[in-house]
């Protein structure tokens, strides 16, 4: 039972993988038995088909979230509409370095990158105290937020964090030309301690936020916010909200001496 437990918590890309390679397996041991039996000799296609609805039934069978079964049963035929295009194995390479430039470790984090839009960045620097701030950013993207940040409150100390190194590349080039004063760090953020900030400013993903909230309660001083566009701390009810007019999505805003117990 804790066996299951702790493979429920796995990454799901790298409960993914499992799948298709065991759905690999499935599908080789039904041809080979196929063979075996002169009952048939299955093409390439049928290995693929194989792979597909056994890789669909797994995902089922693991309780992957419902979109895994379709990307499980359509990433064998895909392979199998590249091997029939005879697309160019250096065109995949390029596609490889590019996404894992842009999306490094998405399948270990499950945040990947989308940005915010700057109604978002000019509303929020409204809605923070007019004294000098120490701000950061977490999983800065290309910096927007923090470059503009650093424009609307030039008195405050603005930084960004980013794992992926295409995003970083792109907020350190911008930086240097729109705002050198704003400082961006290639790294983890899970790894910076938040006590250093006034505000913490983040756009990630609902697969984030429980780890980020104990971080922010055990690391933030009582006074300082942790702001968090689109994606609510589950369970907590934030102290503001912020809406806005060119998008759906909400700022959730928490004073985090709120929180904390006395
Ligand atoms: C949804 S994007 C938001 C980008 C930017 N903040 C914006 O508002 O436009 C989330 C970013 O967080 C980065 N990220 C995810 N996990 C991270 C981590 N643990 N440490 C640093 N950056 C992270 C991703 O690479 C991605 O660029």
């Amino acid at each position: 039972m804790a066996k299951m437990n702790s493979f429920s918590k796995a990454p799901p890309a790298l409960i993914a993988l499992f799948v298709q390679g065991i759905a690999f397996v499935l599908a080789a041991g039904s041809c080979w038995l196929a063979i075996q039996f002169d009952f048939y000799f299955p093409s390439l296609a049928v290995l693929l088909v194989l792979q597909a609805v056994f890789a669909y039934f797994l995902s089922i069978a693991l309780q992957m979230a419902h979109w895994w079964r379709y990307i499980h049963l359509l990433f064998p035929l895909a392979i199998w509409a590249a091997l029939a295009l005879q697309i160019p194995t250096s065109y995949f390479l390029v596609g490889f370095l590019l996404t894992g430039a842009l999306f490094w470790s998405v399948f270990l984090t499950q945040v990947p990158f989308y940005p915010s839009k700057p109604e978002v960045w000019v509303a929020v620097s409204g809605l923070l105290p007019g004294k000098k701030l120490r701000i950061l950013e977490i999983g800065s993207g290309l910096g927007n937020f923090a470059i503009r940040m650093a424009q609307l409150r030039p008195e405050s100390y603005v930084e960004g964090i980013e794992i992926a190194p295409l995003p970083w590349l792109v907020s350190l080039i911008q930086a240097k030309f729109i705002a050198p004063s704003v400082r961006f760090r290639l790294g983890n953020y899970e790894k910076v301690n938040f006590a250093h900030y006034d505000l913490i400013f983040a756009y990630l993903s609902p697969a984030a936020m429980p780890e980020l909230w104990k971080k922010a309660l055990s690391e933030m001083a009582g006074e300082s916010l942790l702001i968090s566009h689109e994606f609510p701390i589950p369970g907590v009810h934030e102290t503001q909200k912020k809406t806005f007019h060119s998008d759906q999505r909400q700022c959730f805003i928490y004073q985090i001496g709120q929180y904390q117990a006395v």
